[in-house]
């Protein structure tokens, strides 16, 4: 199973936007994903999935994550790293069936100039402690006001030049 994690729960975020982009792109090309939004984190998650404690709604985000061997994480810039409800989401979850000796891309994004690089430099570190094996081909995506169009798709030829070329590599990874 293939796995597509918005890493954000901000409504209405850019990310979920690009996600969804990718879901479809890769929907064309053959690949047919779960995507997974962390605005579908149960509301009292913080208080109640952290520490070995699992309400019925998280295990079945936790089933997905077990059950999951390619992920591919969108991830947008907060005050220069990646949201802290991301590494929230990944302490709550089971070590190692969730991510340890699988696959995953990353994918940055930002209203600013550098689209997430720290950010996806910083979870690049965590992976790499989780033994999740990171496809070299990492995809910053800054000014994302200007790479969206009105239906909420990227739209311009530098950056679908290089989605594609990533959701190829993601494909074969
Ligand atoms: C808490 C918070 C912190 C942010 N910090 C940064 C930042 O450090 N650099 C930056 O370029 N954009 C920053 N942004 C703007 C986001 O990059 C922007 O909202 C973008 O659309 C991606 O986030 P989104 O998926 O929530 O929309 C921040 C946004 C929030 C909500």
């Amino acid at each position: 199973m293939v796995t597509i994690i918005a890493g954000t729960n901000r409504p209405h975020s850019n990310t979920l936007k690009v996600a969804k982009y990718y879901q479809n792109e890769l929907a064309k090309k053959g690949l047919q994903t779960t995507l997974f939004d962390l605005q579908d984190l149960p509301p009292n998650f913080v208080a109640e999935d952290l520490y070995g404690k699992k309400s019925e709604a998280f295990e079945k985000i936790q089933q997905l994550f077990t059950q999951t061997s390619k992920f591919l994480f969108v991830i947008p810039e907060y005050n220069g790293s990646y949201p802290g409800v991301l590494k929230t989401l990944i302490d709550a979850c089971a070590f190692p069936e969730s991510f340890y000796d699988k696959k995953a891309c990353l994918v940055g994004v930002s209203s600013g100039k550098y689209g997430n690089i720290r950010g996806i430099e910083h979870f690049n570190g965590v992976c790499a402690y989780l033994h999740l094996n990171v496809m070299p081909l990492r995809l910053h995506i800054s000014y994302i006001k200007n790479e969206l169009n009105e239906n909420g798709e990227l739209y311009l030829e530098d950056t679908l030049k290089f989605t594609d070329q990533q959701m190829r590599k993601f494909i074969a990874y």
